[in-house]
């Protein structure tokens, strides 16, 4: 039976130590990328790409640029979350088309938004424009984390580790992308000392406030 929304997300954690030996079924994977694929972005423009890291000896590589943090290699497996850091008029022309193919619309019909959106991104300038972008990727996490603890598959979300040196490694600028976070996916291992450990959470007073 599937859990409760509330007993998903206090059964998850960031886990410290899978299980190396439980591998992600082929089926589960699809459903969680599907999940991933369908995360809302400013737009729509979906300006990120998601990498799924199997390659033991790329992982044993990566890990020595995430601070020799476990979790990398022993997961199931390795998801690199980058965000295109300067997506200009071919990104939206791209965008125009598939909106226009999913919704049998005549691209014509579209002007008006494309203009609206070439603009944006025209005056946007590239230091903010990569900073939006890069926060698509963690409207991207957290949907991935919702999916994982739903599906009862655990996650690490992951910002240590060296940036410019793993973008360097998977040449990825050079695609037009920056690796934004890490996110090890699998199966905590049942020694993992953070398993039992209480949530720490703000209570409610301290966060909400009705206004
Ligand atoms: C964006 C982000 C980056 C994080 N980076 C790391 C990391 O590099 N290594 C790690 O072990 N945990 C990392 N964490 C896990 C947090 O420390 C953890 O989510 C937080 O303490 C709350 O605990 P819980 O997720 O177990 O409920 C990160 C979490 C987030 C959301």
């Amino acid at each position: 039976m599937n859990p409760t929304l509330l007993e998903a997300l206090n059964w998850r954690y960031a886990t410290k130590k899978f299980d190396p030996t439980k591998i992600i079924p082929a089926e589960e994977l699809t459903t969680l990328l599907e999940s991933i694929r369908l995360t809302p972005s400013s737009y729509g423009l979906q300006p990120v790409k998601i990498l799924v890291v199997e390659n033991p000896k790329t992982r044993e590589e990566i890990k020595t640029m995430a601070w020799n943090q476990q979790q990398v290699v022993d997961a199931s497996h390795l998801l690199i979350l980058c965000h295109y850091f300067n997506p200009g008029h071919e990104e939206v022309e791209q965008y125009l088309e598939l909106m226009s193919n999913a919704r049998n619309k005549p691209l014509a019909s579209l002007e008006g938004f494309k203009q609206h959106l070439m603009k944006s991104l025209d005056t946007m300038g590239e230091r903010n424009k990569e900073q939006w972008t890069s926060k698509q990727t963690y409207i991207v996490l957290g949907q991935l984390m919702l999916s994982c603890a739903f599906m009862g598959i655990d996650a690490t979300p992951m910002e240590g580790f060296d940036k410019e040196v793993l973008n360097q490694y998977l040449q990825l600028e050079q695609r037009g992308l920056r690796a934004s976070l890490l996110c090890p996916i699998g199966y905590r291992h049942e020694e993992d000392p953070y398993l039992s450990l209480a949530k720490v959470r703000k209570n409610h007073e301290a966060l909400f406030e009705v206004i």
